[in-house]
């Protein structure tokens, strides 16, 4: 396996202190979909419909986490891990979105818990990673005001039942993705294409975390934050001419705005495209100062940017999109000197950097943590029992290198999760695309440690970036 040697002139170092981690979500790993008094959540419905899951895959076993936990911190402590961040599945508290507890939901994430604990590893837990009960989503989802209810409901429950193992609580994971993706284009869970109900959904996920927010601190939860999907916004040429500009503004309104403005600033910004923007009947008296409650970190996702540059949206070129902007000359683009994962993803490390620094500056002092940045590749177990995986590398190396440049240049930047600990459910592409820094053999369930996973730890081992050697395979 091809090895790296560590750095000692202390050029990429990490602050003291700095967290470490690996991320998952609950329906994306435990498997066990009809145990422990589980009920059916949104993505179960989802995966199970025809046609929606690459190759009808769902998560009913997935990486069997929930049996396998014991294992599964085995891996995190060995790689030195300071943090765990994963998802409690709502379903498995409250199987239908309301009510009494289920106790051996509570149990499994105790005994989780309990085991992080054994080995020195806070956990870091999302409350919402997209697995809705689908009793709820039977009365509306997201899309109804009173699932925001419910929500803090379920979040007063696990705090207080889970609170005193619990270092870091991030009320949702992503909540664009849901708005988009689930009700928007229909190509996640609930699989609706209903752009009132996607733009209802923005607005109550949102209110679901001022609300659970208010009900971490009744109950005395350590720290608070949420989880963002942030795109930087890339203009290429144009000479920022001015529907550049605009096209940029609004963009930077769409993808990031409608989230960060309301959690930040208590409002919903002016540049975004009205028929994303929830109506203003929907927002009622004092909901943005519910949404704008102090937080003590915000939560960065991190995968790609988005770029625009000059074109016509009638007479598209290669590698052009229509713009979100939806501005006449402007087009979203995918620069072919980039390279691209197996998602199509663009690779772009200055993205990392960008969207730290512009967040730290419409923040000043909030602490960041990337709560998740990984790539997809075309993993296999070579004929030695090795997964060596040297993408994936290339890719946690630059980007942790870009991390390393937004901390000396201000940014506040705390922690690191990969994403992702185990190649797992990818939501709508089943488990072809693999993830992890960890390999597992779906069929046997086995666990391998790729060669990312050995650069890793020695990435956390040093709390520095080893070189990386200037003939590093492609
Ligand atoms: C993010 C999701 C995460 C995973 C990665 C690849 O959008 O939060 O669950 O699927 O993408």
């Amino acid at each position: 396996m091809t090895q790296l040697a560590a750095s000692d002139d202390g050029a990429l170092g990490f602050p003291e202190g700095f967290t470490w981690g690996a991320a998952t979500a609950a329906y994306q790993i435990e498997g066990a979909a009809g145990a422990g008094g589980r009920g059916p959540s949104v993505w179960d419905t989802f995966s199970h419909t025809p046609g929606k899951v690459r190759g009808g895959d769902t998560g009913d076993i997935a990486c069997d986490s929930y049996h396998r936990y014991r294992e599964d911190v085995a891996l995190l402590a060995a790689l030195g891990l300071s943090s765990y961040r994963f998802s409690i599945s709502w379903p498995r508290i409250q199987p239908g979105g309301r009510g009494a507890v289920n106790q051996r939901g509570l149990d499994y994430y105790r005994a989780l818990l309990d085991k992080l604990g054994e080995h020195g590893i806070a956990a870091t837990v999302t409350l919402f990673h997209w697995d809705l009960p689908q009793e709820l989503q039977d009365e509306g989802g997201w899309a109804a005001r009173d699932t925001a209810e419910r929500f803090a409901e379920f979040t007063a429950l696990a705090a207080e039942a889970l609170g005193d193992r619990v270092a870091r609580w991030i009320t949702l994971n992503e909540p664009q993705v849901v708005s988009t993706n689930g009700c928007r284009n229909g190509d996640h869970a609930p699989g609706l294409r209903d752009a009132a109900a996607a733009s209802a959904t923005t607005h109550h996920l949102l209110l679901g975390h001022g609300l659970a927010v208010r009900a971490l601190r009744a109950a005395g939860a350590a720290e608070v934050g949420i989880t963002l999907d942030l795109h930087p916004v890339r203009v290429l040429g144009g000479n920022g001419s001015g529907e550049l500009e605009l096209g940029r503004l609004i963009t930077d309104a769409a993808a990031n705005g409608i989230y960060l403005g309301p959690v930040l600033h208590g409002r919903y910004p002016e540049h975004a495209p009205p028929d994303l923007l929830p109506p203003a009947a929907l927002i009622a008296d004092g909901d943005l100062d519910v949404i704008r409650a102090p937080l003590d970190f915000l939560g960065v996702n991190y995968y790609s940017p988005i770029f625009l540059r000059a074109g016509d949206a009638a007479d598209l070129r290669r590698n052009e999109n229509p713009a979100r902007c939806q501005l006449p000359g402007v087009v979203e683009y995918l620069p072919d000197d980039l390279e691209r994962t197996p998602m199509g993803w663009v690779v772009d490390p200055s993205g990392l950097y960008q969207i730290l620094v512009e967040v730290s500056k419409q923040a000043p002092g909030l602490p960041l943590f990337v709560t998740e940045n990984g790539c997809a590749a075309e993993d296999y177990v070579n004929p030695d029992g090795e997964v060596n995986d040297v993408e994936r590398v290339r890719y946690l190396h630059t980007h942790l290198e870009a991390a390393a440049r937004a901390i000396k240049d201000g940014a506040s930047l705390a922690g690191y999760f990969v994403w992702s600990l185990l190649d797992n459910f990818e939501w709508g592409w089943g488990y072809q695309k693999r993830f992890g820094i960890v390999f597992v053999d779906f069929g046997t369930q086995r666990r391998i440690p790729k060669a990312s996973a050995a650069f890793y730890a020695n990435v956390v081992r040093a709390n520095a970036i080893p070189l990386l050697p200037a003939n590093w395979p492609r």
